[in-house]
């Protein structure tokens, strides 16, 4: 086999072909169902057994994400190779892009795993980010805070989820704290963001580099964790362009061939600050599965194995709410009784605290967001 260039692959993958998917989660488990009903099989690769996208899988391997042997293996198997879980390693895209087609690339995943390559992209592409600095002594975080001012977020700049490996600085007596537990990873500090909502906007970019984006929505958190999100945002038309305009550019300038979505601040002036890039489906874009033609799913799928993209048109409007942990669970008999709600579960073992289980989707008429009461959207959801 030659090691300079991927076996070549027909695109678009014709029926019964196989794509490689790294990372086992859910994100992965709804990538391969939608791959199924598109006639694909799929063989997840992920370091343990058992996780939810194997389990709907025609097949698996479990290996460390840098093992080269199993690695090759793994490309000799599949047709093509995509990730659902952004802390794949980018050595392991770079051992296996010479092997097979890898969409994304390694470009795409090295931008969006650290915090300030993240940062400095975005301005790059033209979106706006709030103040930022990098800091990788105590001396420099002291530095930080007399330039970007209190408050302010600390944040790793590698490997955080969920709100996990960030620290709130509300006055200077906060920071060696914050210090003590963040350090010595390297951090970056950012100016605390006075938003009024936080949006996302999902786009979807295939190899020709045609361009599908969903319209925006608007997040909520809990305990810094997705609990609902809003289809459409209910912001003004001004905005809702706007996110999506960044989307579709930061797709363009990753060159990225998949789904990737962007988390925003609003500010109370309108302005949007980028946040976040995720070069993968999104939680924030589940409602896609129920409210449009081709769901988020069906869309990265297709780019990845080259067929045209689908329709991302909102056909109604939506709510999503995860079901998180324990108490998430405990709504199951409710939903799984009402008859406008549609229920995606991971297949999870165990519902620990803090852990994402599945999500509900409620539609609603078309353009009947924004003038339903809240309580009415979440009733029951
Ligand atoms: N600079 C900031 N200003 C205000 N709130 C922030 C800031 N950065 C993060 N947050 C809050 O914390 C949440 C999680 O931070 P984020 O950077 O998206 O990390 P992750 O989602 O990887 O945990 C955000 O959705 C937002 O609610
Ligand atoms: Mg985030």
């Amino acid at each position: 086999m030659s090691a300079a260039s991927p076996r070549p692959a027909a695109f678009p993958l014709a029926p019964n072909a196989t794509i490689g998917i790294l990372g086992g989660g859910q994100l992965g488990r709804m990538s391969a169902l939608a791959a199924a009903e598109l006639g694909y099989r799929c063989h997840i690769y992920a370091p343990q057994d058992n996780e939810p996208g194997m389990l709907v899988s025609a097949a698996r391997t479990i290996a460390d994400y840098e093992d080269a042997a199993a690695l090759a293996a793994f490309a000799a198997a599949v047709d093509v190779v995509t990730f659902e879980f952004e802390n794949v390693p980018v050595r392991t895209l770079e051992i296996l892009a010479p092997l097979v087609p890898c969409r994304p690339g390694p470009k795409a995943l090295a931008v969006c795993q650290d915090r300030l390559q993240e940062k400095a992209f975005f301005g790059s592409a033209g979106v706006p980010v709030a103040p930022w600095a990098a800091v990788t002594t105590e001396a420099e975080l002291r530095d930080a805070i007399a330039r970007i001012g209190l408050p302010a977020v600390l944040k790793t700049t590698r490997l955080g989820y969920d709100g996990r490996g960030q620290a709130v600085l509300r006055e200077p007596g906060d920071a060696a704290a914050a210090w003590a537990r963040l350090s010595p990873r390297p951090l970056i500090l950012e100016a605390f963001v006075p938003f009024t909502q936080e949006l996302s906007a999902i786009a979807a970019r295939g190899a020709d580099g045609a361009t599908a984006v969903y319209d925006a929505v608007e997040n909520r958190h809990r305990h810094h964790i997705l609990d609902l999100s809003f289809a459409p945002a209910r912001v003004a038309p001004a905005v809702a362009d706007a996110a999506r305009a960044h989307a579709a550019r930061v797709a363009a300038a990753l060159e990225l061939v998949g789904v990737l979505a962007v988390e925003f601040f609003l500010l109370p002036d309108g302005t949007l600050l980028g946040n976040e890039i995720a070069p993968r489906p999104h939680n924030s874009g589940h409602w896609t599965q129920d409210a449009c033609q081709s769901s988020q799913f069906h869309q990265h799928i297709r780019a990845v194995a080259g067929l045209p993209l689908g329709g991302a048109a909102r056909h109604s409007d939506a709510v999503m709410r995860n079901l998180v942990g324990p108490e998430g669970m405990a709504r199951l008999p409710a939903l799984a009784a009402d008859t406008g709600v549609s229920l995606h579960l991971y297949g999870k073992a165990s519902a620990r605290e803090g852990r994402k289980m599945g999500h509900a989707n409620r539609l609603f008429r078309l353009e009947s967001l924004a003038f339903t009461a809240e309580a009415e959207l979440l009733s029951e959801l």
